[in-house]
């Protein structure tokens, strides 16, 4: 999901993967991302599709479905959708049970005083960043989703007081769809 120019797909390992469908909605990231998939030696194992995740009709055109999906990854790409709690509601049906959703995003610090920097700079950091969203909820976004097997998932909030004064806190884990 959104993998922007594929900086993160040296992460794969390559014998465990059938298949991934990258779906970027930055036309101008398609060619990068090809490049990338080369240099991973992901050819033959990598599709892009240009366009929204949120697009069921592009995405059916590859077969990908409700219910059709292993995992999903998701790196830094919910702060910029436009409606995430659909958007990953609409993620969490793409799953099939026992389907993995891995992800690393930032979210709304914890920390009152963060908080309200996170407010300030929103504004001009949406304009700049692509719409970026400092401010969101996104640990319970991901959790509300759906319905996730509590023995193997983990979910997990930097707990240390200094990772809430970051205007970038993270929430990172992988929950597994229940059966
Ligand atoms: C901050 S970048 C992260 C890229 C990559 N995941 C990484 O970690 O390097 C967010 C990416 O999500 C893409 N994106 C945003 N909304 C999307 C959507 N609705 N469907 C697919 N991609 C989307 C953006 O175009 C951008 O490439």
């Amino acid at each position: 999901m959104g993998p922007g120019v594929g900086t993160q797909l040296d992460r794969f390992d390559k014998l465990k993967i059938d298949h991934i469908y990258g779906v970027e909605l930055n036309p101008a990231f398609v060619s990068p991302l090809l490049a990338e998939v080369e240099t991973a030696e992901l050819q033959g194992k990598y599709t892009v599709i240009s366009g929204a995740v949120e697009d069921e009709r592009l995405l059916a055109e590859y077969g990908l479905k409700a219910g059709s999906v292993d995992s999903i990854v998701c790196i830094g790409t919910l702060c910029s959708v436009s409606n995430p709690e659909q958007t990953m509601r609409w993620m969490y049906e793409l799953l099939k049970p026992g389907g993995v959703f891995i992800f690393w995003e930032h979210r709304r610090s914890r920390d009152f005083l963060t908080r309200l920097v996170q407010g300030f700079w929103n504004p001009l950091w949406q304009f700049v960043m692509g719409g970026c969203n400092l401010s969101r909820s996104t640990g319970d976004i991901i959790r509300n989703a759906g319905v996730w097997d509590p023995r193997d998932s983990e979910i997990e909030v930097q707990k240390s007081l200094a990772s809430e004064w970051s205007i970038m806190p993270r929430v990172e884990g992988r929950l597994i769809k229940r059966v």
